[in-house]
C-alpha cells in the first residue's frame, strides 16, 4: 500500500491533488459529479475585495495543447463568498481548502486578506501576484521582486494563517521574485500562473479575445512549469505548490520530483471535470510502477 499523504505548513493532505483557482469554482459545484472530499484540498475562485464582472467577452480562445483565458477575476466579491460560498462548500467538503485573493492595490490584497482569516475552513490564504488579465492589479505586483515583498509584508501583517504567494512565469527570473516573497515571510510559493499569450481570427484579422490577450494555460506550458518549480526549490527553503499543464499523475510525480510538496490541477478540469479524479485514482499505480512508497520522500528528488 502507497502513502500519497503530504504536509504543507502543518496541513495533512490525503493525497497532493488540488483543484486549481478558476478551474473549480468554490468546489461543490462538482459535489453532484462526485465526491469531492477525495481531493487533497481545493484552491478557491480568485477573491477580490467588490465584486467584478470580468473583462468582455470573447474571453477564451483554444490553442494546440492549451487555451488562453481572459477572465479578469469575475468574482461575487469578499463579503459574498464568506456569507454564501463558502457556507455552500462547507456542507459538501470537509477538508481544509485554499483560499485565493487578489487585489488592485497593497490595501485591497491586506483587506481581503483580513476578511478570509476568519473563515474557520481557510487552511491556506494563497495570494494571487500573477493574474495578467487585469490592469493595475495582478501581475504587476508578480513581475517586480520589490512589489512582490511589500503585498507579502501586508497580507502576512493581517493573517496567522499560512500564505502562499502565487507567481507568474511572465518574468526574466522567477527566483528573484520567489526569494523576495520568502525574505518578506511567505510559508509557501505557488507556481505557476499562466503565460501571456494571443490568437488571430483569419477572418476577422482580429484578435480572438476582446481584450487582445490573455493567459496560456494546458498541457503545453508543463515543461515551462516545471522548469520553474526546479529553479524556485533551489532559490528558497519554504514549500511550493507546483501547476501549470498538469494533466496525469505522471506529471503530478515529475513535478514532485522538480521541488513541489503539492500540485495543483487547472485546464485539465475545464477539458474534463473529472480530471482531478482520475489523476487521484491513477496516483497509486503509477507510484508503484516506479517504485515509491511515499510521495513526501520523492519531494526534490530529481536534484
Ligand atoms: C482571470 O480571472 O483572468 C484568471 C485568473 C488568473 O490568471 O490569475
Amino acid at each position: 500500500m502507497v502513502n500519497t499523504k503530504v504536509t504543507l505548513s502543518g496541513l495533512t493532505l490525503d493525497n497532493p491533488i488540488i483543484p486549481a483557482s478558476g478551474t473549480f469554482g468554490f468546489g461543490y459545484e462538482f459535489a453532484d459529479l462526485y465526491d469531492i472530499n477525495i481531493l487533497g484540498s481545493i484552491s478557491c475562485k480568485g477573491t477580490t475585495k467588490e465584486p467584478r464582472f470580468g473583462n468582455p467577452t470573447p474571453r477564451i480562445a483554444e490553442c494546440t495543447d492549451g487555451m488562453i483565458n481572459s477572465v479578469g477575476l469575475q468574482n461575487p466579491g469578499i463579503d459574498k463568498v464568506i456569507s454564501e460560498e463558502l457556507p455552500k462548500l462547507a456542507k459538501v467538503y470537509s477538508k481544509p481548502v485554499i483560499a485565493n485573493i487578489s487585489g488592485f492595490s497593497i490595501e485591497e490584497y491586506a483587506y481581503t486578506c483580513e476578511k478570509i482569516d476568519t473563515h474557520p475552513q481557510v487552511g491556506i490564504i494563497e495570494v494571487n501576484i500573477s493574474c495578467p488579465n487585469v490592469h493595475n492589479g495582478g501581475m504587476s505586483f508578480g513581475t517586480n521582486p520589490d512589489s512582490a515583498f511589500e503585498v507579502t509584508k501586508a497580507v502576512k501583517a493581517v493573517t496567522k494563517k499560512p500564505v502562499y504567494i502565487k507567481l507568474s512565469p511572465n518574468v526574466t527570473d522567477i527566483t528573484e521574485i520567489a526569494k523576495a516573497c520568502e525574505a518578506a515571510g511567505a510559508d509557501g510559493i505557488s507556481l505557476i500562473n499562466t503565460l501571456m499569450g494571443m490568437r488571430i481570427d483569419l477572418k476577422t484579422r482580429k484578435p480572438v479575445i476582446a481584450n487582445k490577450m490573455g493567459g496560456f494555460s494546458g498541457p503545453a506550458i508543463f515543461p515551462v512549469a516545471l522548469r520553474m518549480v526546479y529553479q524556485v526549490f533551489d532559490a528558497v527553503k519554504i514549500p511550493i505548490i507546483g501547476m501549470g499543464g498538469v494533466s496525469s499523475a505522471r506529471d503530478v510525480i515529475e513535478m514532485m520530483l522538480a521541488g513541489a510538496s503539492a500540485v495543483q490541477v487547472g485546464a485539465a478540469n475545464l477539458i474534463d471535470p473529472f480530471a482531478s479524479k482520475n489523476i487521484i485514482e491513477q496516483l497509486p499505480e503509477v507510484m508503484a510502477k516506479f517504485g515509491i512508497n511515499s510521495l513526501e520522500e520523492i519531494i526534490g528528488g530529481s536534484h
